[in-house]
């Protein structure tokens, strides 16, 4: 038998609390605004064997403190790829083809006659498409934008994963090649200490005029001056952000002043059914350790 506390609340258990209930516990179910650092460990004590997570990001989770004291982490790959891919898709297309900005003008009584140049965007046909580290979710997103007539798909990563390339013909380059040949540019690696803010000026600089720069993936690859620097100089066109940093961005965050930025609320895998799906794998995932059984997804450390 199992028993459980649930923090019955859309909100984010307050981190106080959070550190008093974990005190004894042989596992905990958490979700990615819950940083699972040395402090929380520490205050959990010598009981805990599993840590599951509702997500397949990992980076509030010191992986280090972790596996110093031989606890098990669970995660939720594969569930969400799809859903992700897909709002993926359709945070590049509201960016490039300006969704956001025409809506708004035809509400507010800017669509005045027909005009030749009037919210004219970017299309993807004949375009070439960068992948910033490659793995399930860049393959997804790369099958659902072939169909669009993208002409190459090119893809960097710490090292080629032929494999996966394989699946979508895409060609291995070096960054700054990603930087410059991409007409539209989608991030999709993990945060690791290897990829913090290598979104920067030494990226924006080198792409195109006309390019996209579409992040899914973590705020904190982003260093976010330096794209509100490039979006409001033109120095690239566009952004669409499911992710940024901080999580909320603040309302009056200069980000929020630009047309040719797109901000969602970290909503990638904000479907009911994936959410489930995460759901139901983080319960499993948690069972498993706790019965010292392979876990359907567990990390490895
Ligand atoms: C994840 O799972 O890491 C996503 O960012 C949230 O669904």
């Amino acid at each position: 038998m199992v028993q459980f506390e649930m923090w019955d609340s859309d909100e984010p258990v307050p981190r106080l609390e959070l550190l008093k209930k974990v005190k004894g516990c042989d596992g905990i179910l958490c979700v990615l605004t819950e940083k699972i650092d040395a402090q929380l460990l520490e205050a959990a004590g010598p009981n805990l064997k599993v840590v599951s997570t509702m997500s397949v990001g990992f980076d509030h989770l010191s992986l280090d403190e972790l596996k110093k004291r031989g606890i098990r982490v669970g995660y939720t790959p594969d569930v969400l790829t799809d859903c992700v891919a897909e709002l993926t898709v359709a945070l590049l297309l509201a960016t490039s083809r300006r969704l956001i900005e025409a809506t708004h003008e035809a509400k507010t009584g800017g669509w005045g006659t027909w005009r030749t140049l009037w919210l004219c965007g970017h299309e993807l046909a004949n375009s070439t498409v960068g992948i910033l580290g490659l793995g399930r979710i860049g393959v997804a997103i790369a099958e659902r934008l072939k169909p669009f007539k993208v002409k190459k798909f090119i893809y960097t990563d710490v090292a080629p994963r032929p494999e996966l390339a394989n699946m979508i013909e895409a060609e291995y380059v070096s960054f700054d090649e990603l930087a410059k040949q991409s007409d539209f540019l989608a991030v999709c690696c993990a945060l690791t200490q290897e990829t913090h803010g290598i979104c920067n000026w030494n990226l924006f600089s080198k792409m195109k005029k006309n390019a996209i720069f579409i992040n899914t993936s973590r705020g904190g690859v982003v260093n976010q001056e330096d794209l509100y620097e490039a979006l409001s100089t033109g120095l690239i066109a566009g952004a669409g952000l499911d992710v940024t940093t901080p999580e909320p961005l603040p309302t009056h965050h200069p980000l929020f002043t630009l047309k040719n930025c797109v901000i969602l609320p970290h909503i990638a895998s904000a479907s009911y059914t994936t959410r489930n799906a995460m759901s139901a794998l983080a319960a499993n995932n948690l069972l498993a350790g706790l019965r010292g059984e392979p876990m359907p997804k567990e990390l490895k450390l």
